[in-house]
């Protein structure tokens, strides 16, 4: 058997580190820099330190503000026509999962053919898209380092992905100070989706000693980490504990892809508006209860790492505690497991089963094998 291992080029991180983005384009030998993000980044000017390098390394800017939470094909059409017309040889990403997402698409639009739909999948791109440049301001959903960005797909109803190598940025930039005014609840969401990330990946049926690795290094920070930047945002010491270790569950699960967590997260109607993080904390539970009977060892060592005491207790009891792990990290940044909390019908649920039960790139590898009766039952039991 083979394997390969890919990552992100080049990673620039450090308090400040934004401040790098110029001789960082310059660097790449481009110089006309299109900004993608959100209206609330724009805003809040959270990408201010961004322009500043770049107007004073004389690279030419415009801006595309109107990133969507769950971004739909037909925004990344409206980007790329400004894009064209502004003439950029360089895409900066600058936010959450949905900026840098919408990032790696537009880079995709910029150099082939829509509709963007006819990519959803694995290994669909045909070559190099425009170079990106990605810079997070949540420490969550390590989009960064993969090559993947999820898109809303309006024919079903859910989001999908673009799997690709060629949507890997050129150069990532990890600035902790990005990341200090985020509020305590979307520092909760985001924290969470990235230990989701690491554990997805660590108990996955691709995770090989590389991945394993990252996957370990992550969890641990953020289990170390979470609660103290959810407690005092202004931590910064924890702040970057947490961007890294989200980046560090990125570099592993672009490698190996998610499990029935994200299977189901992502199967959630879109209607409902509910914030990827948030979802991926709510069912982590019960993904976690469902799957630990397939890999108790694995389970274990989680049911340490969230600080659970397993003196005595067998590889199966071992391992259910890594549900009561997660569920007191919960408890502490005052998220809720479940749907129904969050609005979710109960008459949704055979749909999101079925959904997920289909989603085979995460699926697939997934360390139990679920259909969608088994699913629906699951989230039956844990509304
Ligand atoms: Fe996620």
């Amino acid at each position: 058997m083979l394997y390969t291992y890919q990552t992100v080029a080049r990673t620039v991180y450090g308090h400040g580190a934004a401040s790098q983005l110029g001789a960082e384009v310059g660097r790449l030998g481009l110089g006309r820099a299109y900004l993608v993000m959100d209206k609330g980044i724009l805003k809040n000017d959270v990408h201010a330190p961004i322009a500043e390098a770049l107007a004073a390394a004389g690279v030419a800017t415009d801006i595309f503000s109107d990133v969507e939470l769950d971004p739909s094909p037909a925004s990344i059409e409206r980007a790329a026509t400004g894009l064209k017309s502004f003439k950029a040889d360089v895409i900066i990403g600058i936010g959450g999962g949905s900026a840098l997402d919408s990032a790696k698409a537009l880079s995709l639009l910029a150099a082939h053919p829509g509709p963007l739909e006819q990519y959803f999948g694995m290994h669909r791109v045909p070559g190099p898209c425009m170079p990106t440049i990605l810079v997070p301001t949540t420490a969550g959903t390590g989009s960064e380092m993969t090559s993947i960005s999820v898109l809303a797909d309006l024919a079903t109803d859910s989001k999908k992905g673009i799997v690709s190598k060629h949507l890997y940025a050129k150069t990532i930039v990890l600035d902790p100070d990005l990341t200090l005014s985020l509020p305590p609840l979307y520092t909760a969401y985001t924290g969470l989706d990235a230990f989701v990330h690491a554990l997805e990946s660590y108990v996955n049926l691709s995770a090989t000693p590389f991945t394993e690795g990252h996957a370990l290094q992550a969890m641990g920070m953020i289990a170390g980490n979470l609660r103290k930047a959810y407690a005092n945002g202004l931590n910064r010491e924890a702040r970057a504990q947490m961007l890294y270790a989200s980046s560090i569950a990125g570099m592993g699960f672009s490698n190996t892809q998610n499990g029935v967590i994200h299977a189901l997260g992502m199967a959630v109607p879109a209607k409902y508006h509910l914030p990827h993080g948030l979802l991926m904390a709510a069912i982590a539970p019960m993904g976690i209860g469902f799957n630990c009977i397939a890999a108790p060892e694995k389970y274990a060592r989680i049911a340490g790492i969230l600080g659970c005491d397993t003196r005595g207790l067998s590889a199966s009891e071992q391992a259910r505690r890594a549900v009561r792990g997660f569920t007191s990290l919960l408890r502490d940044v005052n998220v809720k497991p479940g749907l129904q909390p969050y609005g979710v019908k109960r008459e949704d649920l055979r749909g999101i089963a079925e959904r997920a039960a289909a989603s085979a790139r995460l699926m697939d590898n997934n360390p139990r094998q679920g259909n969608a009766d088994q699913l629906e039952t699951l989230l039956e039991e844990h509304y």
